[in-house]
């Protein structure tokens, strides 16, 4: 029996992924282990997101091409968005690898595998109709079960690789999703986490997220039901009324801000204002008043002037999320933002970082 080695990083549409790979991969012989020193076939499920994880998933390809040196026949593998970002050149940079599989092409995973052992391989077409729906993940144990009702993002936010690398936004139709729900439940799982990447702006026919959440929340035994990540223009009134109404909904929220200043959100291209944003928080904090509300910020955008950063720190001073993430801006090759002169620098990037987690920190304890 093959035995495979699966290492994941990155956000948890990526962990999602490595369980959809993992059950098509039991389904086809394959055995999973979790060391790679017993391991024939060793594979990184990568993120794209900023360079700093490519840069992790460069190094640990280094670090795992040992096994190949001590035992001849090994294959090491890179899928997921930096398989799709760097497609073949992949294979070109590392000598190591002998397959790149984007994250539309898990379906064939058993079949590329057994063709890797002939030769190196790349498969990275995106293919816009591909949910995975009909497919039944192998998941972690636990009580919580990521649950993916929507892959790939229109949004094309200027600094975000995302829609190159996991391709057009899709759906998976309500049944399927529900379907997924119940099948987590009844493995032992009490909370539910519907994944997407702007997964409210998620659709079927006529049905909105709402009735995505309405439909969720009405599996039995499901105890906590949740989602992420919501985008801020598909907060509808409904949405925040089912928020409002509870029961296995949790009065939770990561709703990413990226920038508190107009010019700034202008040229992400986030399709709202600050304005807007604010008015979604003060319509969730008023109908779900016990609300944990947490937020995703990136400093140093190009044009990020000192005026737009003081703007974002002024609005997370007075908001008081709950959490937040703070990144430093990082270049990403092929997106909009990337043909921007980049004006600030790396000190200054770092400077407003540390202003922002020392805010958020004094914010959390206060
Ligand atoms: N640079 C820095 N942060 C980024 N993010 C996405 N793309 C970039 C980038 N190029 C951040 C955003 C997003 C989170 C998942 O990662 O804040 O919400
Ligand atoms: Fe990236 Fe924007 Fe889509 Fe989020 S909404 S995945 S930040 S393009």
């Amino acid at each position: 029996m093959t035995r495979i080695y699966l290492e994941t990083y990155g956000c948890q549409m990526n962990e999602a992924d490595s369980e959809l790979m993992s059950g098509v991969l039991v389904r086809a012989g394959f055995e999973l282990v979790g060391d790679p020193a017993a391991a024939d076939i060793l594979l990184l499920n990568t993120c794209a997101v900023r360079e700093h994880a490519e840069q992790r998933v460069l190094g640990r390809i280094t670090d795992l091409a040992r096994h190949k040196q001590a035992r001849p026949g090994v294959l090491l593998g890179v899928t997921g968005c930096m398989a799709q970002h760097l497609r073949g050149r992949l294979l070109e940079h590392s000598r190591w690898l002998d397959l790149v599989i984007g994250p539309d092409s898990y379906r064939d995973l058993p079949e590329l595998l057994a063709r890797a052992a002939r030769g190196p391989v790349a498969r990275a077409e995106p293919d816009p109709a591909e949910t995975y729906g009909d497919l039944e993940p192998l998941r972690a144990p636990g009580v919580r079960a990521w649950v993916p009702v929507q892959r790939g993002c229109d949004k094309f936010c200027a600094y975000c690789i995302v829609p190159f690398t996991r391709g057009r936004e899709r759906s998976l139709p309500l049944e399927h999703g529900l379907r997924e729900i119940r099948r987590a439940v009844a493995g032992g799982c009490r909370e539910v986490v519907l994944l997407g990447q702007t997964v409210n702006s998620w659709h079927d026919g006529g049905r909105d997220f709402a009735d995505l959440l309405r439909a969720a929340r009405a599996v039995e035994g499901l105890l906590r039901l949740r989602f992420v990540s919501p985008h801020p223009a598909h907060m509808t009134p409904r949405l925040v009324e089912t928020m409002a109404e509870g029961g296995p909904v949790c009065p939770q929220l990561h709703l990413p801000l990226q920038s508190a200043a107009d010019p700034v959100l202008a040229a992400m291209g986030r399709g709202h204002t600050l304005a807007d944003y604010d008015d979604v928080v003060r319509r969730l904090r008023a109908a779900v008043p016990d609300l944990a509300l947490s937020t995703d910020v990136i400093v140093g955008f190009p044009g990020e002037t000192a005026a737009d950063f003081a703007c974002t720190e002024e609005y997370l001073r007075a908001t008081r999320f709950d959490s937040a993430f703070l990144f430093k801006y990082s270049s990403r090759p092929g997106t909009r933002a990337a043909a921007l002169p980049e004006t600030v620098t790396e000190e200054e990037k770092n400077h407003r970082l540390a202003r922002l987690i020392a805010l958020q920190h004094d914010v959390a304890a206060s």
